[in-house]
């Protein structure tokens, strides 16, 4: 069995190329650039820039896990047209994500054996903050009240793996997140005691949250729509799921055990 992973270099299509791969399974991983790609020894890599790969990409393919890094479904429909696979497990998203929506209405119009895995918050969003962590031992942003249940990429890419390999999970959506809610302040705390470095935490006003981060290089739109999530996410937080549980049999990962797994990334001694 040929199992196809696409964005097989980001946080979860990762997790799931190497948890397939300690299977021992026949993974094949499509990157834009084999040359920086770190993927474990024996898998597969194939070069290729969505939404338009070689057809070579697909040849022998049983299964996909689909990663869509975009926020619309252009070229989707002709990604799936050409898999020769019927199985494909999807990343979307938690919230009713309007670009979740769209991509999951493509892959149910193709009648394929889908199975959707709907993620809230990845507790690697919080990387974004590892410049200002090793810097000047803070974080600032907007939305000190926001609360997030952070999910552990390796969970997600868990209840991946097995909506891979066992037919029980065809035609179903999995509601994914961490165990608990944690708050930016608890985001900050939890990266110092980690660390061994305190890390507080200044709120900024939304004005000069979105500032900063079109100053960090996110486009407008990814601006405008991340800071009314965030800002309806303050006084309606996603909700906590057992789900990961439930899939697993392990219970989801705490964020703290996301930033030890993650330290390096917030030691003033890392490199970006
Ligand atoms: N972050 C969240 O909180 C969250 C929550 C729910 C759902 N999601 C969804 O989860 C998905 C993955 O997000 P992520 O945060 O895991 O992203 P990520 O870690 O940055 O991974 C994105 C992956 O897509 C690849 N990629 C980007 N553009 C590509 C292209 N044109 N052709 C081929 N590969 C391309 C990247 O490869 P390179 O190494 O070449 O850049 C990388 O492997 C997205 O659809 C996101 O919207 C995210």
């Amino acid at each position: 069995m040929t199992i196809l992973v696409t964005g097989a270099t980001g946080k979860v299509g990762g997790q799931v190329v190497r948890q397939l791969a300690e299977r021992g399974l026949d993974v094949r991983a499509l990157v834009r650039d084999p040359a920086t790609a770190r993927l474990p020894d024996g898998v597969s890599v194939v070069r290729g820039s969505l939404p338009t790969v070689d057809s070579s990409v697909f040849e022998g393919v049983d299964r996909l896990f689909l990663v869509w890094p975009f926020f619309g479904v252009d070229g989707l429909g002709d990604f799936l047209d050409a898999l020769p696979a019927r199985r494909v497990v999807y990343l979307s998203s938690s919230g009713g994500a309007q670009w979740a929506e769209a991509a999951e209405a493509v892959i149910r119009s193709r009648s394929l054996d889908w199975t959707f895995l709907r993620p809230t918050g990845f507790a690697g969003n919080t990387l974004e903050f590892a410049s200002q962590v090793k810097e000047a031992g803070v974080i600032e942003a907007a939305f000190a009240s926001l609360a997030r249940p952070y999910i552990h990429e390796a969970d997600i890419a868990a209840v991946g793996v097995r909506a891979l390999l066992d037919d029980g999970y065809i035609g179903k959506s999995f509601e994914l997140s961490g165990p608990a809610l944690v708050s930016q302040t608890e985001v900050a705390r939890t990266i110092g005691e980690v660390t061994g470095r305190p890390v507080r935490f200044r709120e900024l006003t939304p004005a000069q949250g979105a500032e900063k981060l079109r100053s960090a290089g996110w486009a407008e739109e990814l601006v405008t729509s991340a800071s009314a999530a965030w800002a309806h996410m303050t006084e309606h937080p996603e909700p906590v799921t057992s789900t990961v549980e439930e899939v697993t049999g392990s219970p989801a990962r705490t964020y703290r055990q996301w930033v030890i797994d993650h330290a390096g990334a917030f030691s003033p001694t890392a490199t970006p």
